[in-house]
């Protein structure tokens, strides 16, 4: 059995622990292989995403492949971190090393360790301790991220991800759970999973930044940022944690899921797996454990009532299908999520289709399911990094100067990576950008119970985070479809 360590333990030991220094190395020897080699640096980034038109592709060639707003994002990324892994292992026996080398992972919530934030001292350096230039370093990061500094708390948390019971919503309700919505294949655009949203989403473009995007800020180029696959393997591994709590939290267990097959590489080196085949990773082909994959210590104070769900809306989810959400209320006009708060109203009606069934006559629905969503998010310039959404704040609430004060009101986050790749027609994408859904059930009773819900209107804000990334003045053309409410 392989075990995937943690890149910061490592470190401490030794900034080049020999995990981290194959690494390395390896990553140097497949950088002078040719693009069209499917063992190259080259190559194994642009399966996940490229620039280069599909004429310039080599024959055969599986690129821009890489499975996002969608139930097949977890499996597909371990499919290909697998592929990735392969190769690397390989490359480094060759060169003298050891043969159960693994990837290591970077675990960037643990709020109980200091410096998790920051990138490994090994990926900051511009030169090897033997003075040749570092493969591990590029210059295309946010340049606070390269001189040592941190990812904002807000990118790494990971409480609204875990908290989800959900693995995936009803098919065609755009509502995704923790592991993204019932799709068919989809490279991007459509409604991103709560875990691909964040932490996800966030450190992506935490490490890249947004002006101009460095590579981890773009799917055509993540994979060219060495850090791309340790960060991976810690979203890989958080799919772990998450089935680790139990409960209700499973895998699909449906057969358009476990049996999608997907091929990655070309030649000698092709991998043909089905989700199937890779849901349980201790076993062959994979054969790959995680050296921790218990709940970690919460990156800030998470209020108890954000992570108590209702009991019995959890027991409902067990049969998501048995109701399809309705929608029952909608902002009239886009909105524009700009680098300051934004508030916007929603007029409710009430409902008339399957939420109303067997509520009788009482004047007072009470849905078992309470959904918000933020839809169609386009855009071509960011404004900001990631935006946290609230329900019903108080009047003269400031949460962009006191977002810990109104945690309890807060419905979700929604990241922009992925969203400028979304809102491009072309023949990889819809063009129709992304869009967010959060299960605001238990909110909704806690505002009700507060007094503090109006049944025929509801206030949605949303303030950006992340101001280190996005400067001052900087202004986006990022706008949301519209923003909208949901009863099942
Ligand atoms: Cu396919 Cu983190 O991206």
């Amino acid at each position: 059995m392989l075990e995937r360590h943690d890149v910061w333990e490592l470190s401490k030991t030794d900034p080049w622990h020999p995990v981290i220094e194959w690494y390395a190395r390896a990553i140097s020897e497949l950088k002078k292989r040719n693009a069209a080699d499917p063992g190259s640096w080259a190559y194994l980034a642009a399966i996940h995403g490229t620039d280069l038109p599909r004429s310039r592709w080599p024959r055969g060639a599986t690129w821009s492949e890489c499975q996002h707003s969608s139930w097949f994002f977890l499996p597909w990324h371990r499919i290909y971190l697998h592929y990735f892994e392969r190769t690397l292992r390989q490359t480094i026996v060759v060169l003298g090393g050891p043969d159960d080398w693994a990837l290591p992972y970077w675990d960037y919530s643990d709020g109980s360790r200091a410096d998790v934030r920051k990138l490994p001292p090994a990926f900051t350096q511009q030169r090897l301790p033997s003075g040749d230039s570092n493969p591990l370093f590029v210059s295309e990061r946010l340049r606070r991220m390269n001189q040592g500094g941190e990812l904002d708390l807000d990118a790494v948390d990971i409480a609204d991800a875990l908290a989800e019971t959900d693995f995936t919503g009803p098919e065609g309700a755009r509502i995704a759970g923790f592991g993204g919505p019932v799709t068919g294949w989809s490279h991007g655009g459509g409604t991103v999973g709560s875990l691909e949203n964040t932490p996800h989403g966030d450190v992506h473009v935490g490490v890249g930044g947004i002006r101009p995007p460095g590579l981890m800020s773009r799917f055509e180029t993540a994979g060219l940022d060495p850090i791309f696959w340790l960060r991976h393997a810690n979203i890989d591994r958080l799919w772990e944690v998450w089935l680790q709590q139990g409960g209700l939290r499973k895998n699909p267990a449906v057969t358009p899921w476990l049996g999608m097959k997907f091929r990655i590489g070309s030649g000698a080196l092709t991998l043909t797996l089905t989700v199937g085949d890779v849901i349980d990773s201790s076993k062959p082909p994979l054969s790959y454990q995680y050296s921790r994959v218990s709940l970690p210590a919460p990156s800030r104070r998470v209020p108890a009532s954000r992570t108590e769900g209702p009991e019995v809306a959890q027991e409902e989810s067990l049969m998501p299908e048995d109701r399809f959400p309705e929608m029952v209320g909608a902002s009239e006009e886009r909105v524009a999520l700009t680098s300051g708060t934004t508030e916007v109203g929603v007029k409710i009606d009430r409902p008339t289709g399957p939420a109303l069934e067997g509520l009788g006559e009482s004047e007072s629905v009470q849905p078992r399911k309470v959904y918000l969503k933020v839809e169609n998010v386009k855009g071509r310039e960011l404004s900001a990094p990631s935006y946290r959404v609230y329900v019903n704040l108080p009047p003269g609430a400031d949460p962009a100067a006191d977002p810990a004060a109104y945690e309890d009101r807060r419905a979700g986050k929604v990241s922009m990576f992925g969203v400028v790749e979304a809102s491009d027609g072309n023949e990889e994408h819809s063009g129709s950008g992304l869009t967010f859904s959060f299960d605001i059930t238990g909110l909704a009773q806690r505002l009700q119970a507060a007094g503090d819900w109006d049944p025929e209107h509801l206030r949605v804000t949303f303030t950006p985070t992340g101001d280190e990334i996005a400067p001052e003045g900087l202004e986006g053309d990022v706008t949301a479809g519209r923003v909208s409410l949901f009863y099942a």
